[in-house]
């Protein structure tokens, strides 16, 4: 971006986005979404400026039907999760060019070695095996630097599994800047305290994610909510039925424990209190009735706006804001 446009960007940016590769979980949620509305009501000097990042989602084979759907599900999650459409800068990556051709740009300044090193690539060549690993899952830090550049982001909520992603968007930024003088701000990751890395219910070693192929163990935001109980009442714990917090010992509880805990903003100890002398399946009754109390309220919201207008709207809205960022 030129010293032009940037003297057109009147606000410091706060700038997320999410893969519209399937529905997003409570990962997702509990990571990043609920973050993001957070931020929005605390950090009122800011715009936030939040897309749905489809050129990622096609990273991985897609079938183009229902990744329309998905595009649309989660900018209308966006909206269900309580961001607010007014100091929302919503818009769809792949519509706005720049985001790819700064994206090349970043490719040609990184190198073989730090893009090899991303555990999250090593982790999607190790499921993507059978079908093929494309050359965008390699460069995908790449594009990903490019969408917070671009925009000079001061700060970039995720999730502790894009951290390192992060930390070389910040490397490609100072890089550039020294060769070729100061162009991008050098953004700064935010990442919540409880939630940042939930995982998954059936191997609590393991992230939660939408890409496993077997889904027991993880929730969806829009699932029905009897088939969530159920999940949470399978997930695998320990067997020495007390609820306290160790994470190397006692992965499933303490991953229940985290999920319980952001819902409710109750501490471990706090937790480890109120369920003394309980089994675990009245404290797992306990985070499942947290989590069905949570997902009845976005998906009645979802459900209100997914067919309405005001997705058509923000997203309009946010184009027409983002466009003249980058034109000039
Ligand atoms: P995606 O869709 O994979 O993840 C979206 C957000 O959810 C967080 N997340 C989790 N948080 C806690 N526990 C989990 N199990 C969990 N799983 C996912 C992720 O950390 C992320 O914040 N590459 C990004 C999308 C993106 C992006 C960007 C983000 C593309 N360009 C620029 C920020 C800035 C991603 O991971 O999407």
């Amino acid at each position: 971006m030129n010293t032009e446009v940037k003297q057109n960007i009147k606000r410091p940016i706060v700038l997320s986005g999410v893969k519209p590769t399937g529905i997003p979980t409570l990962g997702n949620y509990l990571g990043a979404l609920k973050n993001f509305a957070k931020l929005q009501n605390e950090m009122t000097n800011y715009d936030f400026y939040i897309f749905v990042a489809d050129l990622h989602a096609i990273t991985v084979p897609q079938n183009p039907k229902e990744l329309k759907q998905n595009i649309r599900n989660v900018a209308a999650l966006y909206l269900a999760c309580g961001l607010e459409p007014e100091r929302l800068v919503l818009f769809l990556q792949s519509e706005v060019h720049e985001h790819a051709e700064l994206g090349y740009v970043m490719q040609s300044i990184s190198y073989m070695g730090e893009l090899e090193r991303m555990t999250q690539f090593k982790d999607k060549v190790a499921k993507n095996m059978t079908q093929g690993v494309t050359s965008a899952l390699f460069t995908y830090p790449t594009l990903m630097a490019a969408d917070i550049l671009l925009y000079d982001a001061k700060y970039v909520p995720v999730g502790d599994d894009q951290m390192q992603h992060l930390e070389l968007t910040r490397d490609l930024g100072t890089r550039f800047n020294n060769r070729f003088g100061n162009t991008f701000n050098i953004p700064e990751c935010l990442v919540t305290k409880q939630g940042s890395r939930i995982m998954d219910l059936q191997d609590p070693t393991k992230k939660m994610s939408k890409s496993e192929n077997e889904n027991k163990g993880c929730i969806f935001l829009l699932e029905p909510l009897n088939s969530i109980k159920k999940k949470i009442k399978s997930a695998v714990t320990d067997s020495e039925a007390s609820v306290h917090y160790d994470k190397v010992n006692k992965p499933g509880i303490s991953n229940l424990m985290t999920i319980y805990s952001s819902l409710t903003n109750k501490s471990f100890k706090e937790i480890e209190a109120e369920f003394v002398g309980c089994n675990y399946g009245t404290f797992k009754t306990k985070v499942a009735d947290a989590v069905v109390e949570l997902l009845t309220k976005i998906q009645s919201k979802y459900n209100e706006i997914v067919n309405g207008d005001l997705v058509n709207k923000v997203l309009d809205e946010g184009i027409k804001k983002v466009l003249p960022l980058s034109k000039n």
